[in-house]
């Protein structure tokens, strides 16, 4: 199993292309193959709208605040950002057109680990899909891949397995979390990978804790500084009486699901 790790850089990239998605998804890419070449499935750049792009008037109000925003594909310096607008930074995102700036910190966190040989189940809820994107072209040659995801309704809906909605609007009516347990043993899974919100996760790793499986969950917690500084971000990591506060920006984002102290949250 191999863990990898690469120093942050501050950067500034223009937006070479940018997808407008269903919903409220859009999708930014830049492009740098010296930079591609450093990130890995489940890490993440903090990333905000250069602040000189538009005019000076729109420019002054836009958020300061960079935000966590994981790598969803990079291929021979392709690095795509797959983006959910939801409040003033990702609304000042959505905003940037082909050609203006990106700033960007990154990349961060420590990534999934990547092995081979596994029977492995994807789970994705919401704006957890983007790095299980980028995890499943990395996996998919020398693993079996399942991948069931989950969203509020079909604006929600990406490519997958297997699709389940709050409102029923497409694929299985419900939560994600509810066919786990059966799709763990009709397909022998012996690895259970995650991204979305805390609630799913944890629904997750007690399913996976009760079946004794393996499982790497990537935890969304809101962030500050986003680079080990403030521990705004810090969540409870260990065993009922010996545990720690670990900074998801920097231990994480991703970790063993199992050692996850789900109830001190
Ligand atoms: C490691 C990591 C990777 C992420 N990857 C992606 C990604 O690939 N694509 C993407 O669209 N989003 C991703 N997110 C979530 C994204 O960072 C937030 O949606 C964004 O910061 C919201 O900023 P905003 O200024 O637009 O909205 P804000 O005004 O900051 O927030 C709007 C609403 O969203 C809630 N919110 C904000 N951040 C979070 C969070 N982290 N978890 C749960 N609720 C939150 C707020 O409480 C508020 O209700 C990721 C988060 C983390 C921690
Ligand atoms: S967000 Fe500041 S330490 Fe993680």
């Amino acid at each position: 199993m191999k863990m990898n790790k690469s120093q942050p850089q501050f950067l500034e990239r223009a937006i070479y292309f940018r997808e407008e998605l269903s919903g409220d998804y859009f999708i930014l890419w830049i492009w740098d193959e010296a930079l591609g070449k450093k990130c890995q499935p489940g890490q993440f750049f903090q990333i905000r709208a250069h602040y000189s792009i538009a005019d000076a008037e729109e420019t002054r109000s836009l958020p300061k605040l960079f935000k966590p925003i994981s790598i969803y594909d990079n291929a021979e310096g392709r690095i795509g950002f797959f983006i959910k607008k939801v409040g003033a930074g990702t609304n000042a995102l959505y905003k940037l057109k082909a050609g203006d700036l990106l700033e960007l910190i990154g990349p961060l966190g420590n990534g999934f680990p990547l092995v081979t040989g596994r029977k492995i189940l994807l789970v994705s809820g919401g704006i957890g899909y983007p790095p299980l994107w980028y995890l499943q072209k990395k996996l998919i040659k020398h693993n079996l891949l399942y991948w069931v995801h989950g969203g509020s309704g079909q604006s929600d809906v990406f490519p997958c397995d297997e699709v389940w909605t709050e409102d029923g609007s497409f694929g299985k009516k419900g939560m994600v979390t509810e066919g786990i347990s059966k799709l763990i043993a009709e397909k022998k899974i012996d690895l259970v990978y995650s991204c979305g919100p805390v609630p799913m996760l944890k629904e997750c790793a007690i399913i996976t804790t009760e079946l004794n499986i393996e499982h790497y969950c990537s935890i969304e917690a809101y962030m500050a500084c986003g680079i080990g500084v403030c521990y705004g971000c810090a969540i409870p990591v260990g065993q009922e009486n010996d545990w720690n506060y670990l900074r998801v920006c920097k231990e994480g984002p991703v970790f063993n699901a199992g050692e996850v102290l789900w109830n001190k949250f």
